[in-house]
C-alpha cells in the first residue's frame, strides 16, 4: 500500500499519469537523464525506439533495457548488443547524464561500439554498480583508475577491448567484493603486481585473463605465495593465450578449484610433473576442469585419473606421446576427452572406455590409435561428439557408432574403413550436424539423407570410392563436399538443397555429366563453387550471375562451351577463376578486368578464347596468376601489364588464398574454424603439378601457345615479383629485355617456339633462382652469357637458336676481343644468314671462315 501510493504521489510530481495501478512511475529526473543519454548514440536499429517522451511511452521503468525492480528508481540498463540471438548494435558515447542513475546497479553496454574511445572517468561514480559489463564495446586506451571506486562491483567485464592499464593494478585492490572479474584481451604486460593484487581479492571465484601478454614467468617468479590462503573461493582461472611456462605448485592447494584454462601457453614440461604440481593438495579433489591444449607439453599420459571429479580434458594439440593407459576409465565423471592431434599410439579398446558412462565429447583425432571393440560393442556413453580422424576404425565401418543416438558431430575421416555406408545410418540421428568420412575407402550407393537428416549442415565424404547418381541432400546444407569420389549422372537432385545456406559446393573430379541445371537462385549465400574435373557440357547458365557471394569458380576440365555469360560480371567478390581446358569460345571478356577487381587467380587456359587481351585486364591489381595459355588469342602483349601491382609488390605472399571461412560449433566448447583452399593445376618449376597451399606464394604469366605478336613489353621487367614466365609459342619478335636479370625471383622463364632475336642479355646471368629456363627454337645468336646457372642447364634449352655459341652448346664461339657483334648482325638479314650459314657448312669451315672473314663479317650487318 505504501508502494502504491507512493508511485501516485510521483506520478503527480512528474506530471505523468497513474495509468494502471501495476505500473512503476520513473522519476522525471532519471527520465530526463535517459533521454540524454540516448542522445549520445546513433541508433541505426532502433534499439531505444521506446525510449521516447509520448505518452505512452512516458514511463521509463518500461523502456526496452530499463529496470527499476519494482522500485521507482532506475536500477538496471541492460543494453548489450547481443540480446535473443539478436545483434543490435549502438554506436556512440557514454554521457555524464548517466551520473543521475544514483541507484544504478547495473550497467550492460557489451557489444556495443564506441569507437576506440576511453571508458569515462565518471563511470567510476556510479558507486553503487554492482555489475559492469562493458566486453566487446570498441573502447580503447587506459582503465581509468576510477573504476577503483566501485567498492560493490562483484562482476566487472572489460574482455575483448583494446583497453591497457596505466602502470599496475592497484586500483583493483580496492574492489573487495569482486566475484567474477574478466579483463581479458587487455595487455597486462606492465602489470608486475597482478597476482599479488587479483590473489588478494577474498571474493573471487572466476578470473579470465585471455589473451592478456601475462608473461612466462610472472607466476614464479613472484614471492612464493601459499595461494590457499590467499584465493579462499577461486573456482575458475582462465589464462589462456598467455607465456606461462609452469602450473607453481601452489595452484594444487587452492581447495576451491574446480576450473583450470592455460590452454595456448608455453607449457613445455612433461605431463605428469605438471599434474604432479596441480595435484600436490587438496585441488586434486576438486579440479573438474584441465585445458592445458594447445602447449608443447611432452611426456606420457599415466597418472591423469588422479582427479576423481575430472569432467573435462583437453590435452590436445601437445607433444604428448606413449599410449593412453587403461586407468583412464576410472575418471568416471569425465564428460569431455581430448587427446587430439599428439603424438599418441597404441590400441584403444572397449577397456578403456568401461566406466566412463558420462562421456560426451570424445576427441581422439590425428594420432596413430587403433580401434579394437568387439563388433557388437554397445558403450556405456551417448555421444554428442566422435572425433576419429586419422585413428586406424576399419575396414569395417564402426558397428558401434549405431548406439549413439545424439551425435551432432560425426568425424571419422582418414580412418581406413573400406565399407559401405550402412543401412542403419540413416536412421542414426536427426540430430547430426556435420559429418566427415574424407579420405577412406567407402563404396557403394550414398543413401538418400534428405528426409532423416534434418539438421545436417554439412556433409565431407571427399576421397572416397562413392558411386551411383547423387541423392538427395537436406534442405539446410551449408557445406557439400563430394569430391574425388565416382559419382556419375545428372545434378538435378542438388537444386533440392534450397534452404539458401548453401556456403561450399565441391562436386569436383567425379564422373558427373549433363548440363548444369538452372538452380543457382537457391544459394544466394555461395561461396565456393568447385566441379572442376567432371564431364559436364552445354553453357553455363546465366543464373551463375545471380551468385553474388562467389569467390571461387573452379569448372576446370569439363566440356562447358559457348560464350562465359555476361551474368557473371554480377560476381564482383570473385577471387579464383579457373576455366582451364573446356571449350569456352569466344573474346576473353572486357568485363573481367571491369567487374571482378578482386580477382587474385585468372585460368582460362586451354580453352577457344580468340580476340587480343583486353586492356582492362591491367585493372587487376590483384592478380597473382593469369594464365590464358592455350587458346587462340592474338595481337600483342599489353604494355600496361606493369600495372598488375600485386606482382610487382612482395605483399603478404605467405597467406594461402583462402577463399572462405566458416565456422562451426561442434559442441559447448568447440568451435572448428573450417577453411576452403583453392587449388590449381599451373606450370611451375618446369612441371604442371596442383597446387593449393603454397598457391598463394606464386605470381606467374602464362600466355603459351597462342598467337600473340609484337615484342615481349619492357614493363614486364616491374613485375618484380613474377616466378614464372611463359610465353612460349607464339610469334613474339624482337629482342629479350636486356635488364630481363631485374626479375629475380624468376624460377621458371619459357620463351621458346617465338621469334626471338639478337644476343641473350648478360643480366640473364643474375636470375641466380632459375631453374627452368627454354629460349630454344628461336633466332637468338651470340655467345650465352657465363653464369653457373645458365651453364648448369641442358643445351635443350638453347637448341634451335642457331647463331647462338658457348657452354651449354657445343658450338664453341669466335674468341678473342673481335666476337662477333651478331645482335646488329642478325637484325635484319641476320637470322636468316646465321640459319642457312650454319645448316649448309660444317663446324670446322665456321672457324675457319670467321678466321677469315671474322673482321669483315664483324663491321657490316650484310
Ligand atoms: C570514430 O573516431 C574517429 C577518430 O577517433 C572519427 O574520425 C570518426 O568519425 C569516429 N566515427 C564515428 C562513427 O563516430
Ligand atoms: C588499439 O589502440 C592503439 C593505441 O593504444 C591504437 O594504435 C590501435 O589502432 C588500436 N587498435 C584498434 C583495432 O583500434
Ligand atoms: C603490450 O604493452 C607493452 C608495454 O606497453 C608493449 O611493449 C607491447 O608491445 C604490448 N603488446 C601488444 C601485443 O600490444
Ligand atoms: C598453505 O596453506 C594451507 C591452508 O592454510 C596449509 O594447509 C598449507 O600447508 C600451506 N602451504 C604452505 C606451503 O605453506
Ligand atoms: C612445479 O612447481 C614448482 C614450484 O612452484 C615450479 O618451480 C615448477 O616449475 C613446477 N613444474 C612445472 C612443470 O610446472
Ligand atoms: C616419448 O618421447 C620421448 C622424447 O621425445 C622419448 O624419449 C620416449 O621414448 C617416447 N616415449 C614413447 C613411449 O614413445
Ligand atoms: C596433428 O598433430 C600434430 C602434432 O600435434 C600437429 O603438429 C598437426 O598440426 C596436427 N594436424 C592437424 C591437422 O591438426
Ligand atoms: C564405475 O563407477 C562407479 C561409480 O559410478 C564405481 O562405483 C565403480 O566402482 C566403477 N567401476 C569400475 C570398474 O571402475
Ligand atoms: C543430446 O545432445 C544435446 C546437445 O547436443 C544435449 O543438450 C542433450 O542433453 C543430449 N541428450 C541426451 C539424452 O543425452
Ligand atoms: C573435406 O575433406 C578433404 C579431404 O581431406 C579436405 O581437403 C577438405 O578440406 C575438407 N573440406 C571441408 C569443407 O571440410
Ligand atoms: C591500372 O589499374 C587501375 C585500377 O586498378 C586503372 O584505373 C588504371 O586505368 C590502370 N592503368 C592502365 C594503364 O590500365
Amino acid at each position: 500500500m505504501f508502494l502504491v501510493h507512493l508511485r501516485s504521489a510521483l506520478g503527480f510530481i512528474s506530471g505523468v499519469g497513474v495509468g494502471d495501478a501495476n505500473d512503476i512511475i520513473c522519476l522525471e529526473g532519471e527520465r530526463q537523464a535517459l533521454l540524454e543519454f540516448k542522445k549520445g548514440f546513433i541508433d541505426d536499429n532502433g534499439m531505444l525506439s521506446s525510449w521516447g517522451s509520448e505518452d505512452e511511452n512516458k514511463n521509463c521503468c518500461n523502456w526496452k533495457g530499463v529496470n527499476c525492480r519494482q522500485t521507482s528508481h532506475v536500477l538496471e540498463l541492460h543494453l548489450g548488443a547481443y540480446q535473443n540471438n539478436r545483434v543490435q548494435r549502438l554506436q556512440g558515447m557514454i554521457t555524464p547524464s548517466l551520473l543521475a542513475l544514483t541507484h544504478l546497479t547495473l550497467l550492460d553496454l557489451s557489444g556495443n561500439n564506441f569507437n576506440q574511445s576511453h571508458i569515462p572517468e565518471f563511470i567510476g561514480s556510479l558507486i553503487n554498480l554492482k555489475y559492469l559489463d562493458l566486453s566487446y564495446a570498441d573502447f580503447g586506451g587506459p582503465i581509468p583508475l576510477q573504476l577503483g571506486n566501485l567498492l560493490h562491483l562483484q562482476n566487472l567485464n572489460l574482455e575483448g577491448n583494446n583497453l591497457t592499464i596505466i602502470e599496475n593494478l592497484k586500483w583493483l585492490s580496492r574492489l573487495s567484493l569482486i566475484k567474477d572479474l574478466d579483463l581479458s584481451f587487455t595487455n597486462l604486460s606492465v602489470a608486475n603486481d597482478w597476482l599479488e593484487v587479483v590473489s588478494g581479492l577474498p571474493h573471487l571465484t572466476t578470473l579470465t585473463l585471455w589473451y592478456c601478454n601475462l608473461p612466462p614467468m610472472s607466476l614464479s617468479s613472484l614471492p612464493p605465495f601459499n595461494y590457499s590462503k590467499s584465493f579462499t573461493s577461486l573456482e575458475s582461472l582462465y589464462l589462456g593465450g598467455n607465456q606461462f611456462d609452469t602450473i607453481p605448485k601452489s595452484f594444487g592447494n587452492i581447495c576451491t578449484f574446480r576450473e583450470l584454462d592455460l590452454s595456448s601457453n608455453n607449457l613445455n614440461g612433461q605431463l605428469f610433473e605438471l599434474i604432479n604440481n596441480l595435484s600436490a593438495g587438496c585441488a586434486r579433489d576438486s579440479l573438474e576442469v584441465l585445458d592445458l591444449s594447445w602447449n608443447q607439453i611432452t611426456g606420457s599420459l599415466h597418472n591423469l585419473a588422479i582427479f576423481p571429479s575430472l569432467k573435462e580434458i583437453n590435452l590436445h594439440h601437445n607433444n604428448i606421446n606413449g599410449t593412453v593407459p587403461k586407468t583412464i576409465r576410472n575418471l568416471f565423471n569425465l564428460e569431455v576427452l581430448s587427446f587430439s592431434s599428439n603424438f599418441l599410439h597404441g590400441v584403444i579398446s572397449e577397456v578403456h572406455f568401461s566406466n566412463l558412462s558420462k562421456l560426451r565429447y570424445l576427441h581422439l583425432s590425428n594420432n596413430s590409435f587403433t580401434f579394437e571393440f568387439s563388433f557388437n560393442w554397445v558403450p556405456p556413453f551417448q555421444l554428442e561428439a566422435i572425433f576419429l580422424g586419422s585413428c586406424m576404425l576399419g575396414p569395417r565401418f564402426p558397428n558401434w557408432i549405431q548406439t549413439q543416438r545424439n551425435i551432432s558431430n560425426l568425424d571419422i575421416s582418414y580412418a581406413k574403413i573400406s565399407d559401405t555406408i550402412p543401412m542403419w545410418f540413416v536412421d542414426l540421428a536427426p540430430t547430426l550436424r556435420v559429418i566427415d568420412f574424407c579420405s577412406n575407402h567407402i563404396d557403394g550407393w550414398l543413401p538418400d539423407l534428405s528426409t532423416k537428416c534434418l539438421y545436417l549442415e554439412k556433409i565431407n565424404l571427399s576421397a572416397n570410392l562413392l558411386e551411383g547418381p547423387l541423392p538427395l541432400l537436406p534442405t539446410n546444407l551449408s557445406i557439400l563436399n563430394l569430391s574425388e569420389n565416382r559419382f556419375s549422372g545428372s545434378i538435378s537432385s542438388i537444386c533440392k538443397i534450397n534452404g539458401g545456406l548453401l556456403k561450399h559446393l565441391d562436386l569436383s573430379n567425379n564422373l558427373l555429366s549433363g548440363q548444369l541445371p538452372n538452380c543457382f537462385m537457391h544459394w544466394p549465400s555461395l561461396v565456393i563453387l568447385n566441379l572442376a574435373g567432371n564431364n559436364f557440357y552445354g553453357e553455363v547458365p546465366s543464373s551463375l550471375g545471380l551468385l553474388s557471394q562467389l569467390k571461387t569458380l573452379s569448372l576446370s576440365n569439363n566440356s562447358f562451351s559457348g560464350n562465359l555469360p555476361l551474368s557473371l560480371k554480377n560476381c564482383s567478390l570473385l577471387t579464383f577463376i579457373n576455366f582451364e581446358n573446356n571449350r569456352f569460345f569466344g573474346k576473353v571478356p572486357t568485363w573481367i578486368g571491369e567487374d571482378l577487381p578482386q580477382l587474385i587467380i585468372l585460368i582460362l587456359r586451354s580453352n577457344k578464347f580468340y580476340g587480343s587481351i583486353p586492356l582492362n585486364l591491367c585493372w587487376l591489381k590483384y592478380l597473382r596468376i593469369l594464365d590464358l595459355s592455350i587458346n587462340d588469342i592474338s595481337g600483342s602483349i599489353p604494355q600496361c601489364i606493369d600495372n598488375f601491382t600485386a606482382m610487382a609488390q612482395k605483399g603478404n605472399s605467405s597467406t594461402d588464398i583462402i577463399s572462405s571461412d566458416y565456422s562451426y560449433s561442434s559442441g559447448e566448447n568447440f568451435i572448428i574454424g573450417e577453411a576452403y583452399v583453392d587449388s590449381a593445376r599451373i606450370v611451375w618449376k618446369g612441371r604442371e603439378d596442383m597446387y593449393s597451399k603454397s598457391l598463394g606464394l606464386v605470381k606467374i604469366i602464362n600466355l603459351s601457345s597462342n598467337k600473340l605478336t609484337g615484342k615481349l613489353p619492357s614493363q614486364i621487367l616491374s613485375l618484380l615479383q613474377l616466378v614464372g614466365l611463359d610465353v612460349s609459342k607464339n610469334n613474339l619478335i624482337g629482342e629479350i629485355p636486356q635488364m630481363i636479370g631485374r626479375l629475380k625471383n624468376l624460377e621458371t622463364l619459357n620463351l621458346s617456339s617465338n621469334q626471338f632475336s639478337g644476343e641473350i642479355p648478360s643480366s640473364m646471368s643474375e636470375l641466380t633462382f632459375l631453374n627452368h629456363l627454354d629460349l630454344s627454337d628461336n633466332h637468338l645468336s651470340g655467345k650465352i652469357p657465363s653464369s653457373t646457372q645458365l651453364q648448369s642447364l641442358d643445351a635443350s634449352c638453347f637448341a634451335g637458336n642457331p647463331g647462338l655459341c658457348g657452354p651449354p652448346l657445343s658450338q664453341k664461339c669466335w674468341s678473342g676481343e673481335q666476337t662477333p657483334n651478331q645482335s646488329e648482325a642478325s637484325e635484319e638479314y641476320g637470322d636468316e644468314f646465321w640459319k642457312w650459314f650454319y645448316a649448309t657448312t660444317g663446324f670446322g669451315f665456321v672457324v675457319g671462315f670467321l678466321g677469315v672473314c671474322g673482321s669483315l663479317l664483324l663491321k657490316d650487318s650484310w
